[in-house]
């Protein structure tokens, strides 16, 4: 079998956020800062949050089926759910087995796969490679966060960031794979910056409930000005490079859909790749930060906003803590 040949390529994607959404004149009356703050440092206007009573695999589930019903390929067809995911609804089981039960996926095995922010790209590479040896397999790629269940909402440099949603595409063999699928990626990792970002609480270092720990540990804690400076040069780089070793240039592109942290990063990269606005997706100001949900989320409405038609070049890229990084150049 000629691997190289089979390309694997989005065939129906889906997204869901809880309806409840925190506006940052909300964020204003919980803590010490501002509507003009956030805007001019982040991008970010508002966020969607679970209510109590909610889970986060209720929208995985909701955004599965979309996904499904858009590729037009029934539960039962579905041979792997990989789940990217921080923030699941318990620690055993995983949130992919919660999906596989809610959709009834009855011939699908299913796993969590823990990469922060570059979760998606990280998960939509390992289905692709099931792909290649697996050619008729169809794999659900899901990013969903529940990142508000791990917020201090009493520290105001990371609680105006997050928000929680769930995107979900349905991953197959193209049905052309000289106008469709997946290109060539990029994944990496830098272990030696972990403190910069970090819920050190409830793993097994730390156990629920261990005393030794601050109870603010038990939170997402991040050092946002370090992180920025990484992510700024590592986006630039996963970006530069997948265009040069695939003899692309960046106006080849047609929509990059990069990781949706801060509006900052977003406009520095777009403007070292030398991109108009209208080839950059950006929807952070609605969803603000939801790790492995963001690019999910934002390819979801770049395709529902009419930027994104099958064959088009699309660029991903996203960072997180770990650091772990990853990008994607496929067409669409
Ligand atoms: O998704 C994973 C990857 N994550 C990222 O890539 C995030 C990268 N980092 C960032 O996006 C930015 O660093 C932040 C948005 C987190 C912070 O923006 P910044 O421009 O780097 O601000 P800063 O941390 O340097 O803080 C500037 C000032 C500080 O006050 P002083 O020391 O200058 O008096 C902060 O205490 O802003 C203060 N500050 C705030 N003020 C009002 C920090 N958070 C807030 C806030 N409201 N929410």
């Amino acid at each position: 079998m000629n691997f190289n040949k089979i390309k694997s390529a989005v065939l129906g994607i889906g997204m869901a956020v809880p309806p409840k959404v925190l506006t940052n004149f909300d964020l204003e009356k919980m803590v010490d800062t501002s509507d003009e703050w956030i805007t001019e440092r982040t991008g970010i206007k508002e966020r969607h949050v679970l209510e109590d009573g909610e889970n986060i695999s209720d929208y995985a589930i909701k955004a599965a089926k979309e996904a499904l019903e858009k590729a037009e390929v029934s539960p039962e067809e579905i041979n792997l759910i990989i789940c990217a995911t921080v923030t699941p609804d318990y620690i055993i089981p995983s949130l992919a087995v919660l999906v596989q039960d809610g959709i009834k996926a009855s011939n699908a095995g299913a796993f969590d796969l823990s990469a922060t922010c570059s979760g998606f790209i990280y998960s939509l590479i390992v289905a692709d490679q099931f792909i290649k040896i697996n050619p008729d397999w169809k794999i659900l790629v899901i990013g969903a966060e529940a990142l508000s269940r791990k917020t201090n909402w009493q520290d105001r440099t990371i609680c105006v960031l997050l928000g929680d949603g769930a995107g979900a595409a349905v991953v197959g063999k193209s049905p052309d794979p000289e106008k469709r699928g997946i290109i060539d990626f990029y994944l990496g990792a830098d272990g030696s910056c972990w403190p910069l970002l970090t819920l050190k609480g409830g793993g097994s270092c730390f156990p629920p409930f261990d005393e030794r720990l601050p109870k603010e540990e038990f939170y997402i804690k991040m050092k946002g000005r370090e992180v920025f400076k990484v992510a700024t040069r590592m986006m630039e780089k996963i970006c530069l490079d997948l265009l040069e070793r695939n003899n692309f240039s960046p106006e080849d592109i047609k929509l990059l859909v990069p990781h949706q942290a801060n509006l900052r990063i977003i406009e520095y990269l777009r403007e070292k790749l030398g991109l108009p606005k209208e080839k950059v997706m950006v929807n952070i100001n609605k969803y603000g930060n939801t790790s492995a949900a963001s690019i999910p989320l934002a390819l979801y409405e770049a395709e529902k906003e009419g930027r994104l038609k099958k064959g088009d070049l699309v660029l991903l890229v996203a960072f997180g803590g770990g650091f772990t990084y990853g990008g994607a150049l496929l067409r669409w």
